[in-house]
């Protein structure tokens, strides 16, 4: 099991927590799929007997994703555009589709040259994963609420804790993100304890230092969600690899 970090607020909101039990039998769409951790994330996702929907921007890089892991379902979206996203929600709750899970991976890296060489066109580039994460996390809330065992997760760094003046655009969005991804927690702690029921979804941070040859411990650790109680992990940060 990956190591848990300090949790927060919203763990302690909880009233009681619960496991959902594996995710066998849930629904879990990847935001940023066609990389090598959206391949390993489907595949464990599927062997676990989850139904998967994989999202990105490529058609042909889904149509090799789809190949590779059959039966996931592939979809194209500009994640980092509201209207595309609420395309997207609107096609699968057209179908009946209801998620019980999200993997946000939209990711990408700009850096270098100081903090003189932070240049504003590269933090709006890195910017676009904060957005997608923003847009789909609200597109899919009230699914996740509703949800009896849900789980959310983004992949930050551990720059966020030792960022560096050459990356400070990067580890200034992926504080941002962390700090999105806890406030989807403590929005999950809040409506289960305004509703006097255990909490049952959890939005977790994973911190890698780099992802190349952990994307099968990120897609195990994220499956391993649901074996966990929500209340355990709602809000926590998780180190992967070797932590920060
Ligand atoms: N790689 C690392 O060492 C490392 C270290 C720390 C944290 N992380 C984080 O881990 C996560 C996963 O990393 P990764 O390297 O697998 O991610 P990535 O390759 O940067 O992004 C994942 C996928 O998202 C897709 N994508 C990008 N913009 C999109 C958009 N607007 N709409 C739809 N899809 C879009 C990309 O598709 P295209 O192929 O079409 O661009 C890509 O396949 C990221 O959040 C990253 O920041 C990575």
């Amino acid at each position: 099991m990956p190591e848990t970090h300090g949790s927060v607020a919203a763990s302690a909101d909880a009233a009681s927590g619960a496991s959902s039990g594996g995710v066998a039998g849930r629904t879990v769409l990847i935001a940023g799929a066609t990389s090598a951790s959206g391949l390993a994330a489907a595949r464990a996702l599927t062997d676990a007997g989850a139904d998967v929907i994989a999202v990105g921007r490529d058609r042909s890089k889904l149509d090799d994703l789809a190949e590779a892991v059959p039966g996931t379902r592939v979809e194209v979206a500009d994640l980092g555009q509201e209207e595309s996203v609420a395309d997207l929600a609107d096609r699968l709750r057209a179908d009946g589709v209801r998620l019980d899970g999200v993997l946000h991976l939209v990711g990408g890296w700009r850096g270098g040259g100081g903090l003189a060489g932070q240049s504003d066109d590269d933090y709006r580039a890195l910017e676009q994963s904060l957005t997608a994460l923003r847009h789909v996390s609200r597109a899919f809330d009230a699914d996740l609420r509703g949800s009896t065992g849900a789980r959310e997760a983004i992949v930050s760094s551990t720059a966020v804790e030792r960022p560096l003046a050459g990356g400070a655009n990067y580890a200034a969005v992926k504080a941002a993100s962390e700090a999105w991804a806890r406030a989807v927690g403590q929005g999950f702690a809040k409506a289960a304890r305004d509703a006097g029921e255990p909490l049952v979804a959890a939005s977790v941070v994973f911190r890698v230092k780099a992802l190349s040859g952990l994307e099968s411990t990120l897609a195990d650790a994220f499956v391993g969600l649901w074996r966990s109680d929500a209340a355990d992990v709602n809000g926590t940060v998780v180190a992967l690899g070797g932590g920060d």
